[in-house]
């Protein structure tokens, strides 16, 4: 954290004390800051900075992507902070974590805060320590919808036109002839159709995204369904490194064993929400619990165990399950030790 935390903060101060800092682009893909100050800031400022060079430099940050999800959700923050638009589910959520056992698998979280009359929470950019990363976005469960919109979904049936047109795209031959008809598919439908495109319904997670630092994108993952396709992604993401991969391996039991014993875990039915996989070629790696827009709270005193199939009306997501073959998965791609 130490120097580019420390130079955040100091340009931090820089815009807030003078509004002429310069920031110049060298071609060695390192940032140099100059600081032309009017006299009166500068001398406020170098009291601050006067054990510093005037010009420093640092290798270049890698700008904050976003892998998955909705476009337009996030702003970038400073110090390496990030704005989510506002979900109060997920404000929940990510109150309660802070004082849970799984804290330390999720950005941190500092409150609602507002931007051009927008509220957002404000959390971790869990990209901000990582130089060049790569980035994976595993979506975790067997099931990606709540049994809430299930439910709601047949008091209302309405035919998406949207999501018929994303399923024809996909496979033309998927809609029922009544289905296509009506050139319209019910939500439940289409998710449900969805889950058993990818490993969700077998795996009981699914790759969403891949960033690599060279700066390869790929989401379509769709129909990345069985297990060997699974591992050729991933071997693709760490580039072979089994060092990269012994790291994430080690992380998936460190957070297996935080989920059994969390007490948010057990109470809360956790839907949509990804595991966030970033390394880079430094050799860091780490894994985080990401988006809790749709993990919800269970009735006082139900509480799920995460591997048990789901049956309508049980809640199970199948997270636990999906990690452990996402574990299973990992191991077998190391060499074996016996
Ligand atoms: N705290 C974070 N730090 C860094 N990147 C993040 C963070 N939260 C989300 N992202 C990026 O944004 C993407 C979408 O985030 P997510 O919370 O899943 O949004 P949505 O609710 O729109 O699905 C992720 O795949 C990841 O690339
Ligand atoms: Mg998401």
């Amino acid at each position: 954290r130490g120097v580019c935390g420390h130079y955040r903060s100091v340009l931090q101060i820089c815009s807030f004390v003078s509004p002429h800092t310069h920031i110049l682009q060298k071609e060695d893909d390192t940032i140099c800051y100059g600081f032309f100050f009017q006299s009166k800031s500068w001398q406020k400022l170098k009291t601050m900075v006067h054990w510093s060079p005037f010009v420093v430099s640092f290798k270049k940050r890698y700008p904050w992507v976003q892998l998955a999800g909705h476009a337009g959700n996030f702003q970038a923050g400073e110090n390496g902070h990030l704005l989510k638009r506002y979900c109060e589910c997920e404000q929940q959520c990510l109150q309660k974590l802070m004082q849970d056992n799984l804290c330390r698998y999720v950005p941190g979280y500092y409150g609602v805060v507002q931007k051009d009359g927008q509220d957002y929470n404000l959390m971790e950019d869990l990209l901000a320590e990582f130089d060049s990363p790569s980035i994976m976005d595993c979506k975790m469960g067997s099931r990606t919808y709540l049994e809430e919109e299930l439910i709601k979904a047949r008091e209302r049936p309405r035919l998406r036109k949207d999501m018929y047109e994303k399923m024809v795209a996909v496979d033309p031959g998927a809609p029922t002839e009544e289905e296509r008809a009506q050139q319209g598919v019910l939500k439940p439908r289409y998710m449900q159709w969805r889950e058993t495109l990818s490993s969700t319904a077998t795996l009981g997670f699914r790759i969403e995204g891949i960033k690599k630092a060279d700066g390869t994108c790929n989401t379509n993952f769709k129909k990345t369904k069985h297990r060997e396709q699974v591992m050729q992604a991933l071997e693709d993401f760490v580039d072979g490194n089994t060092e990269i991969l012994e790291i994430y391996l080690l992380q998936l039991k460190e957070l297996r064993s935080a989920l059994e014993q969390s007490h948010f875990f057990r109470t809360h039915e956790v839907v949509g929400s990804s595991l966030l996989f970033v390394h880079d070629t430094s050799g860091k790696a780490r894994v985080w619990m990401i988006d809790f827009g749709k993990t919800v709270s269970l009735p006082d005193p139900q509480t799920l165990d995460h591997r048990s199939p789901w049956v309508e009306g049980n809640r199970e997501d199948g997270y636990l399950w999906g990690l452990d073959n996402l574990i299973d998965i990992f191991s077998s791609m190391l060499p074996q030790t016996s």
